[in-house]
């Protein structure tokens, strides 16, 4: 399996070498930078749960990271985030216009990738998951500075932007590895689940972590003016609530000064802690899903991925 990552990973570079080098310098940039590859490692897992045709697989696992990318370099735009991971991000180094297009050449790429999977199924996946990516994306610009909204939009949200990638990822993975419906579905719940863990921890890091392992800047979630569980959960509290209220102000953007002090409450509240509880809960559930799958290391690996995305450090 790890050698198979290293060859979806060494797949990919040269895919992205042969591309236009306006489109593909970035690109390289982004993948020689780091990043996780979770999604590829779950399209494997999933079908080495059944049958495993790495001819296959290999296109379906450089498709979910192409796409993974490609909505970064998107997400960096609306975000105006200026560092990904460790980097200046596309947006930042080449402007919005060109990042927005290099994004789309690669979600294009990714389709590409998708349908050298030999089957069509794959491809709906995909394009499913990343419309709804897409529309999670814009539901998130209309709560932007919207300090109030509560826990069942974030949870709308969160699934949407993170869980519905993972999701078909397992889902991908279920499909070209053929197996039965009922592990299918539960590789499906199971890479929600963990989508719900990985996004609501990534949001705590976004409090506790710190820049130089996270590779992109703390606490910029509410200084772009985006809640996330963290600070719903503190609000929960009444003199901390009080606290925040001074300073958040549903249509108004933070200043820098601002920020950093709410993130202070919001830490000073222990409620990131009480949050990651939230996604641990999530993770023991992603755990529970595997019990339809049979026995052996690829089951062995997704139990301690579950693991893995609440305690992650970047
Ligand atoms: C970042 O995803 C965006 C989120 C869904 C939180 P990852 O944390 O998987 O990013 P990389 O690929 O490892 O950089
Ligand atoms: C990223 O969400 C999710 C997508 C890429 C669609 P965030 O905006 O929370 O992730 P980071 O913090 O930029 O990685
Ligand atoms: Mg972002
Ligand atoms: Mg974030």
């Amino acid at each position: 399996m790890v050698a198979d990552l290293a060859t979806v990973e060494a797949e990919l570079r040269q895919e992205i070498g042969r591309d236009p080098g306006v489109v593909s310098a970035p690109m390289a940039d982004l993948f020689a930078a780091g990043g996780k590859r979770v999604r590829p490692a779950l399209v494997l897992l999933s079908a080495s749960c059944g049958r495993y045709d790495l001819g296959r697989l290999t296109p379906a696992a450089m498709a979910v990271e192409l796409t993974h990318a490609a909505t970064l370099v998107h997400d960096d735009v609306i975000d105006r985030s200026p560092v990904r991971r460790g980097r200046p991000t596309v947006a930042a180094s080449l402007g919005n216009e060109p990042a927005i297009v290099v994004g789309d050449f690669y979600f294009a790429k990714a389709y590409e990738h998708a349908a050298r999977s030999d089957s069509t199924e794959v491809v709906g996946i995909l394009a499913r998951a990343v419309m709804e990516i897409c529309a999670g994306e814009v539901r998130q610009q209309a709560i932007r500075y919207r300090y109030s909204t509560g826990v069942e939009e974030y949870m709308h949200r969160i699934e949407a932007k993170t869980a519905a990638l993972l999701a078909a990822c397992c889902d991908i993975g279920a499909v070209v590895g053929v197996l039965p419906d009922v592990q299918r579905s539960a590789l499906h719940s199971y890479g929600r689940l963990l989508g719900l863990a990985f996004q609501i921890a990534d949001d705590v890091l976004d409090y506790l972590g710190s820049e130089g392992e996270l590779g992109k800047p703390i606490g910029k979630d509410i200084a772009e003016g985006f809640a996330t569980l963290p600070l719903m959960v503190a609000m929960e509290d009444g003199p901390t609530a009080a606290r925040l209220k001074k300073v958040l102000h549903d249509g108004r953007k933070l200043g820098i000064q601002d920020a950093l002090a709410v993130a202070e409450i919001v830490r000073e509240s222990r409620a990131p802690q009480r949050a990651l509880a939230q996604a641990e809960d999530f993770a023991r559930q992603a755990s529970a899903e595997l019990s339809a799958i049979e026995a052996g290391q690829a089951r062995d690996a997704l139990t301690a991925l579950t693991d893995y995305v609440v305690s992650r450090k970047l």
